[in-house]
């Protein structure tokens, strides 16, 4: 295992996929470093490619709204990271592949931040950190326990930007992070 400025280094010289050859930017992610509360999205967007920060476009907005609700907040008790550290082309799903060579860096942030709590961003991380048949629209809300970490999805906030219906569900769902913030001890 690596420590954290190690690991930013491999990760900003990675040529482990094709991914490297489009980005401006390895999305390396963001927040505290300790955070008991930890969110995997899916990869980087033409915003996030372009600053090097996850979640900075419009769904990143709607992301920090959601976080504010339940008293999250970016840069004080949460880290945020993504499945895949390149933006895929035209945001295409991140490639199988391309998941495989990114995945063991994302390992190694779990390892260092050792959070209580894991929050899935859509189907993409669900399907890869939970469950490879994980269904969003059935599962979202569900809790699951693995190696000591409490997991659960919600729907991707890019879907709720897209369809406002799943909204209310995805309102419950953050209470029920909230819940079990609160259940676990968590102090924010
Ligand atoms: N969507 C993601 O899944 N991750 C980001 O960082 C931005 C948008």
């Amino acid at each position: 295992m690596l420590d954290w400025r190690e690991l930013k280094i491999l990760c900003h010289s990675c040529t482990r996929c094709g991914l490297c050859e489009t980005r401006h930017n390895v999305v390396f992610g963001v927040g505290k470093e300790n955070a008991d509360i930890l969110l995997v999205g899916e990869g980087p967007g033409e915003q996030e490619d372009l600053t090097g920060e996850p979640f900075v476009g419009p769904a990143g907005k709607l992301l920090d709204d959601m976080l504010t609700i339940i008293d999250l907040d970016r840069n004080s008790n949460c880290y945020i990271a993504n499945i895949v550290k390149c933006r895929p082309p035209k945001n295409r799903d991140p490639l199988e592949t391309e998941q495989e060579a990114c995945i063991p860096y994302l390992r190694n942030q779990v390892a260092l931040i050792r959070p209580k709590i894991l929050i899935c961003l859509g189907r993409i991380a669900a399907q890869r950190l939970i469950d490879p048949d994980f269904r969003i629209t059935k599962q979202h809300g569900q809790w699951v326990e693995k190696n000591g970490v409490w997991m659960c999805a919600i729907y991707h906030p890019s879907a709720l930007l897209r369809d406002v219906k799943k909204r209310p569900e995805t309102f419950e769902d953050l209470l029920s992070i909230r819940k079990k913030i609160q259940e676990l001890g968590i102090p924010l």
